[in-house]
């Protein structure tokens, strides 16, 4: 079974819990390492976790969720090996999996986003990344950035 590990802060307990059901609707097995309820957490821990079980190996890609997506991924970016994208649309979350290769994906609980959030995650998950040159150069040019 594809796995996914999820974690989030208060700042999106509704919306994470609604991503987990979807995931698990749709045949992933969910590793769910964040808070059920709005208890007082730091986004940076919640990203730790769920990047250090994703570099463990066997998972498909992490789900990270806090009130605006911005902090989590800006932690999550700072872990070696993660590329963590926060989409905008439908439309970014198809490219930051064709081009960038995310191999995790933020939202913000307290965004009003222009399309809904499940439709965005499925825009991703349904996406292929592509191993076209340039792409595949400009992706080992931003891990580079790392060392
Ligand atoms: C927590 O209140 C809030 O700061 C966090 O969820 C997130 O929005 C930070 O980027």
């Amino acid at each position: 079974m594809k796995k996914v590990v999820v974690a989030n802060d208060q700042g999106a307990v509704e919306l994470t819990a609604s991503i987990v059901e979807h995931l698990k609707k749709q045949g992933f097995e969910v590793n769910y390492l964040g808070i059920g309820e709005p208890v007082s957490v730091d986004y940076p821990d919640m990203a730790k976790a769920a990047c250090e079980e994703f570099k463990k190996g066997g998972y498909e890609f992490g789900v990270l969720c806090c009130g605006t997506g911005i902090g989590i991924s800006i932690c999550a970016n700072k872990i070696d090996g993660i590329r963590c994208a926060l989409p905008q649309n439908c439309y970014a979350a198809t490219m930051c999996k064709e081009h960038n290769d995310a191999n995790f994906i933020a939202f913000g609980g307290r965004i009003d986003y222009p399309q809904p959030v499940l439709n965005m995650l499925d825009s991703y998950i349904n996406t292929d990344v592509s191993m076209d040159e340039r792409h595949v150069r400009r992706r080992a040019k931003m891990m580079a950035l790392e060392k």
